[in-house]
């Protein structure tokens, strides 16, 4: 066990999370609908990572969302904050010590599509890892080679298509692209992610979902589209862009993972 899995259990009790939430950029405001609360900041809980990027404010939230116990993580870190794949471990080893059996990764996302627009919700199917970092280096058991056949839960992306039907809200779903960033990719590079196959980039998550698979958790994941890839429309890219259009399709997110959540 964690040592901040120790911890949350001193502090909680028989509190039996089920689902366990990472909430990306600009995704915060899911945290508002959790009853029966308890926070504790990253800087509380032992080996936790601290992230330094604005939008993502480093809390763990444990709380019942439609009546299901769950544990929100707001505020991931990145590799690009300090070129660590495995910033996530302690975080999500902490998930799996405390019982979590399914997580739901959350990003905010620049989409390949024209029929995928700002303000859209992507159900993540695959990924690419484009970074070619990965956070299992270095790990020194056989269990470093973890099967990525079925990374992401048909059981639970069948929940979530079926809440966002059940909601009338559209949800596509697709190819995630691992880029390290912080830069944002160039118009070729976003040309070439096309042909290889993806729907949409971003700079999370993908680390995430191979330390979940390791660590014997269910993954889910989805995407807020912020922004068209760079090049695909007029402008430049930013973090502003992305914190502001985050809530957009942040509320969308907010309502198929509740419905889901309720349902499941
Ligand atoms: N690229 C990478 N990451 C992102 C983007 C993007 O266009 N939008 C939001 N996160």
């Amino acid at each position: 066990m964690t040592e901040a899995a120790q911890f949350i259990r001193r502090a909680l009790g028989d509190f039996q999370p089920r689902f366990g939430l990472v909430l990306g950029s600009g995704l915060g405001g899911l945290a508002a609908d959790l009853e029966d609360a308890t926070g504790f900041a990253f800087s509380e809980l032992p080996g936790f990572p601290q992230s330094r990027v604005s939008g993502h404010d480093g809390r763990l939230i444990a709380g019942t969302l439609s009546g299901v116990p769950v544990i929100l993580l707001s505020g991931r870190v990145h590799y690009y904050e300090a070129g660590d794949a495995a910033a996530m471990r302690v975080p999500l080893e902490t998930l799996a010590t405390l019982g979590v059996e399914s997580v739901i990764l959350t990003n905010a996302a620049g989409s390949l599509r024209n029929d995928m627009p700002p303000g859209s919700v992507m159900l993540i199917t695959d990924h690419i890892n484009y970074s070619g970092m990965n956070p299992l280096i270095g790990e020194p058991s056989d269990r470093r080679f973890v099967g990525m056949s079925h990374a992401y839960s048909e059981t639970l992306s069948i929940g979530l298509r079926y809440a966002a039907s059940d909601l009338d809200i559209p949800l596509a779903h697709g190819v995630y692209m691992w880029f390290s960033g912080p830069s944002f990719e160039t118009p070729a590079e976003i040309r070439m992610a096309r042909i290889l196959g993806a729907d949409a980039v971003g700079m999370s998550t993908v680390p995430e979902v191979i330390l979940a698979r390791f660590f014997g958790l269910e993954v889910a994941a989805l995407s807020v589209i912020t922004n068209f890839g760079a090049g695909m429309a007029n402008g430049e890219l930013g973090h502003d862009e992305t914190k502001e259009m985050a809530p957009v399709g942040g509320r969308k997110l907010a309502a198929i993972l509740k419905h889901m959540i309720g349902e499941g």
